[in-house]
């Protein structure tokens, strides 16, 4: 039996179609979360907090493969430090990473905590690959959904994104993750650059609603960034096949039914 493939944040959005997708490759799989999950064949759940660094250790133990793809708003960059040291440690061949689109260009606080992720794993002596995606459409659903609840809702000008299946991301790591370490990889974004407006339009026409959309400046140097597209890679990026009205079509379905 070869060495389980460790999945840090295997029980998330992306984790969770990442372990399938390795499972059906063939391997054995190793998730670490705080919370746990249920055993299935071949997928063992391990407890672990990688922001205190507490039985991480143990969680890495044994494994050649670590795709990192735990992350939350805060601590990014503390949490991967110390998967790094557990990683050095337990003589790791090869960690793959989850990073975002823009993370070296967009002044936000959370968006430095991954950039400075990105630096330790590049920095160690570890053997690494990072990818850079866009937002994912489950992340614009859940945005687009809590917006929609307004009677009027207020839309930044020139906010525009390129969303990306967390489907067509869970293969690419995949891909990167049974190959050979290649450091940054280029980024992976949805084929389609859509305004905010675009994409709350959409939302709206498949669950059969209206609202006015109101258009409203976003402040500060964010905003600025943001205008000026810092955070879409518009060349030589590769590209997800599933689109967002796709996603939307099939998460929609049965209310359409
Ligand atoms: N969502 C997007 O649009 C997007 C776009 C580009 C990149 N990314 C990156 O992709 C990664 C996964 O995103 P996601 O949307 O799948 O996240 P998610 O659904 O919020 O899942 C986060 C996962 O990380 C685990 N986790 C969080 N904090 C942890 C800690 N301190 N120790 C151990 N495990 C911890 C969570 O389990 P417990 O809560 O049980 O610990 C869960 O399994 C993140 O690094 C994110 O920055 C996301």
């Amino acid at each position: 039996m070869s060495a389980p493939i460790l999945v840090t944040g295997g029980t998330g959005t992306l984790g969770r179609l990442v372990t399938p997708l390795l499972r059906e490759a063939g391997h054995p799989v190793r998730v670490l979360s705080r919370r746990g999950g249920q055993t299935a064949s071949g997928i063992e759940h391990v407890t672990a907090d990688l922001l205190t660094g507490d039985r991480v250790d143990a969680a890495v133990r044994g494994t050649d493969i670590v795709l990192h793809l735990a992350g939350g708003q805060k601590g990014d960059d503390q949490a991967t430090r110390n998967l790094v040291r557990a990683a050095r440690r337990g003589g790791v061949r090869h960690l793959v990473y989850i990073s975002v689109i823009g993370a070296d260009r967009v002044p936000l606080a959370w968006l430095r905590t991954k950039l400075d992720a990105e630096r330790a794993i590049a920095e160690s002596d570890l053997p690494w690959t990072t990818l850079r995606a866009a937002q994912f459409h489950d992340l614009v659903l859940t945005v687009t959904e809590k917006m929609a609840k307004l009677p009027v809702i207020p839309v930044p000008g020139g906010l525009r994104f390129q969303p990306v299946d967390a489907h067509d991301v869970a293969a690419r790591l995949v891909d990167l993750a049974l190959g050979e370490p290649a450091g940054l990889v280029p980024d992976l974004a949805g084929s389609t650059v859509y305004g905010m407006d675009e994409l709350i339009r959409g939302y709206l026409r498949a669950v059969g609603k209206r609202r006015l959309l109101l258009p409203v400046r976003l402040p500060g140097k964010a905003g600025r960034a943001y205008r000026n597209g810092d955070n879409l890679t518009l060349d030589g990026a590769d590209t997800g096949a599933r689109s967002w009205e796709t996603f939307l079509a099939e998460r929609f379905a049965t209310r359409r039914a």
